[in-house]
């Protein structure tokens, strides 16, 4: 029997009509299987992939398998599973009897210790991963940090103020050890490469590159611009309101809504409730954002001055506490509060939670109602506050929505398909730390999805061509072109 843990099996007829659709609105991917089809140069990869199990995913993984990779699967986070899409993979082209696609471990709705059990599964190809396909950098964490505490002979103790995921990963490494105290650094030993496709995972591994910690070869995906100029910001266009309809049905048009951070997800997330009529500030700590934001017409605040007026909060920085306890507490009573950025604890809930006298009513799976006492010293007219929280202060875009749509979710897997065949094919070319994908690559992800949407290219001439520097075929931009 194939390996696998999901929700439900027999939901994978209807996973396969969602994947049938989605391949009709994914070009890049679909014309990446026509093309190494029957040249099959993953034969020999053994993929282990941390990224939201989504239908869009799914067509991402049957691309992998199309191309002759070993692929295992879980998702990187515990809300975005689209269940049924999962049973559609697992069962392939077999039956729900006897299944003969890929082994996916996930579901939506996983605890934290299901969570890292399943990242660990990924790893369980008999003779060891040797690609990793990260989102946000927990798989690539599992065994990098594993495979320290293995060579320390042990897992060091999370600190006294250490966070609940802190305390589960660090378990789920002891449980490793106990099993086998060598296992993930061989798996580590064996990686050729990883392609990291978030901002938040990109910057981990950035990091591990400055500290000379990273032993093999890093395709940083997001930067590619095909990828984070569109999914960051096109598909949160498309997937932010998409979440907060699903999950509160709240007219968008003539409220205020307060985006904190204008990178690529939060000019995405800005337009997105600036077309639904909402009068949209922004939060930003960097000058040349905040001036964008103010050229763009939004109004630029003080996130402790703007937030009592705000009837949404949504953060999209990947950074830590941008919303703290002081700031909820200042909420105005009905508020709508969720992130889109990476990890949940861009908003406080962790901490205010610990603040005695907080209630939590769940309204229905992933809306919460928190009601918190409202200090006298902050001099508010209101003894207390209640407000929505959205997939308890995770992705909201996935854990009340189903994430991007399968346009722009082709652009960006159609860059991981390539960076997984550069990492296998072209390993020699690439040494440890992190490397982007070429120009040529880049624009060939756009090139491939121009003509389904109808878009006429123009070719430049060779005189032009000459003109400005470049080749009639491309690449027509420096490196240092900005987009
Ligand atoms: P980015 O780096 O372009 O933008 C983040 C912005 O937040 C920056 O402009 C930064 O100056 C600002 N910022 C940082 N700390 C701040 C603070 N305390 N207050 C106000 N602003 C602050 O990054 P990008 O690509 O926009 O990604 C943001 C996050 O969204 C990352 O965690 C990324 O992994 C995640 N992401 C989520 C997606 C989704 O589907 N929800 C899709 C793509 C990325």
């Amino acid at each position: 029997m194939l390996e696998h843990r999901i929700a439900d099996i027999t939901l994978a007829e209807a996973g396969r009509h969602q994947i049938r659709l989605a391949e009709r609105e994914m070009p890049g991917l679909m014309s990446l299987r026509e093309e190494y089809g029957d040249s099959q140069p993953l034969r020999g990869a053994r993929i282990a992939g941390s990224l939201h199990m989504t239908v869009q995913t799914a067509v991402l993984i049957e691309t992998l398998t199309a191309l002759g990779a070993d692929v295992r699967w879980a998702s990187c986070n515990i809300f975005s599973t689209q269940d049924e899409a999962a049973a559609a993979v697992v069962v392939g082209a077999g039956t729900v009897e006897e299944p003969a696609g890929v082994p996916v471990f996930a579901w939506k709705g996983e605890t934290l210790e299901e969570y890292w059990w399943c990242t660990d599964q990924i790893f369980r190809f008999p003779e060891g991963a040797n690609l990793i396909l990260d989102d946000g950098g927990d798989a690539t964490m599992l065994v990098m940090e594993g495979a320290d505490a293995e060579a320390a002979g042990g897992v060091p103790e999370p600190g006294e103020n250490a966070s609940a995921e802190a305390r589960v990963f660090a378990a789920r490494l002891r449980e490793s050890l106990a099993e086998d105290a060598g296992r993930l650094t061989r798996i580590r030993d064996g990686l050729l490469g990883v392609s990291e496709e978030t901002t938040t995972g990109v910057n981990r591994l950035y990091r591990l590159a400055e500290a000379g910690r990273l032993p093999f070869p890093a395709i940083n995906v997001n930067d590619s611009v095909t990828k984070s100029k569109f999914d960051n910001r096109y598909g949160i266009r498309h997937s932010l309101p998409d979440g907060l309809n699903r999950a509160t049905d709240a007219l968008i048009g003539g409220k205020v809504a307060l985006v904190i951070g204008y990178g690529d997800v939060g000019k995405g997330s800005a337009e997105a409730l600036r077309g639904q009529g909402a009068r949209v500030q922004i939060v930003e700590i960097d000058p040349i954002c905040a001036l964008q934001a103010a050229m763009d017409g939004y109004e630029v605040v003080d996130a402790q001055a703007a937030i009592g007026q705000a009837d949404f909060v949504i953060t999209t920085t990947g950074n830590t506490r941008v919303v703290d306890t002081d700031l909820l507490t200042r909420l105005k009573p009905g508020a709508i509060v969720g992130n889109v950025g990476h990890f949940d604890d861009e908003i406080d809930l962790a901490g205010l939670e610990k603040h005695s006298g907080v209630e939590i009513v769940e309204i229905k799976p992933q809306v919460h109602e928190w009601t918190i006492p409202v200090p006298a010293e902050l001099g508010l007219d209101r003894e207390e506050t209640s407000f929505v929280v959205l997939s308890q202060g995770r992705l909201l875009n996935l854990g009340n929505a189903t994430g991007h749509p399968s346009f722009v979710m082709s652009a960006s897997f159609t860059n991981q398909v390539m960076a997984q065949l550069e990492l296998f094919t072209n390993h020699d070319d690439y040494r440890p730390g992190v490397h982007r994908l070429s120009k040529v690559l880049d624009e060939k992800v756009a090139r491939l999805h121009l003509p389904a949407l109808g878009a006429h290219l123009t070719e430049l001439t060779k005189e032009q061509a000459e003109y400005i520097g470049v080749d009639v075929a491309g690449p027509y931009k420096p490196e240092h072109y900005r987009y």
